[in-house]
Order: structure tokens, then C-alpha cells, then sequence
């Protein structure tokens, strides 16, 4: 997609790498024109991107800022209804929306810093 080495200008950067801790996760604002907000999750060292939309209703998942994991981190939850949804691919396992999925955002790290796509939940 971009340039090796350099961020694209249909690319936009979401924070460092080591901004978000271990097992963690934060939350992006929507990209200037859009509605809807991203997330992204370390988990075993990898980072997983998701559009912060819950395909249950459509709401944002943190009702609290930054609040996407269970108690145990061990999924990722929507705070409206309570669905959990497996951290590696962000399908339902439980929940309303149980069998669907959020929507992966594709993203690379260039000199540490995590990258998506500009239109990455437009
Ligand atoms: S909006 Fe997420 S479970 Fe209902």
C-alpha cells in the first residue's frame, strides 16, 4: 500500500506502538470528516485495529474512554449490551451480535508508530 518506511497521505497514524501497554487497549477519535472512531488492542505483543462500532447497534463499544476489555482482558467488550468478542479477529462469541464481527482495520508500523488507512471507519 504505501511507501516502505514512510506514512502515505492516505495514511494517517493512530499513537506509538509502546503507547499502548500489554494487554490494553485505547481509543482514536474518527478521522476529520467521519463519524466513527477506531480502537486497537495489544495482545501477546501484536497490535489488533478495529472500527470502534459494535455490530449490534452500531454504538461505540467503550462507554467508558478506552474501557474495550473485560476485567480479565481476555476479550474484547461492548459496554451497551455486554457482547464479547474474541481479540484476534474480533468475531461475537457471546452476546447479541453472537457469530458477527467488528471490522478489522488493516494497519502497519512504521518507525514504531501504528498506521491505518485515512478512510479506515468513514
Ligand atoms: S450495541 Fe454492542 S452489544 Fe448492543
Amino acid at each position: 500500500m504505501g511507501v516502505e518506511g514512510g506514512v502515505t497521505a492516505a495514511e494517517r497514524v493512530l499513537c506509538r506502538e509502546e503507547d499502548i501497554a500489554e494487554g490494553t487497549a485505547r481509543g482514536f477519535a474518527a478521522a476529520p470528516g467521519g463519524f466513527t472512531g477506531l480502537f486497537a488492542v495489544k495482545k501477546e505483543g501484536r497490535i489488533h485495529v478495529y472500527v470502534n462500532s459494535c455490530p449490534h447497534v452500531g454504538l461505540p463499544l467503550d462507554m467508558m474512554p478506552h474501557r474495550f476489555l473485560d476485567a480479565k482482558r481476555q476479550t474484547i467488550i461492548c459496554s451497551a449490551h455486554g457482547a464479547r468478542f474474541r481479540i484476534a479477529d474480533g468475531i461475537c462469541v457471546t452476546g447479541p451480535c453472537i457469530g458477527e464481527a467488528l471490522e478489522a482495520v488493516p494497519h502497519r508500523i512504521v518507525e514504531g508508530q501504528i498506521v491505518v488507512p485515512a478512510a479506515a471507519g468513514l
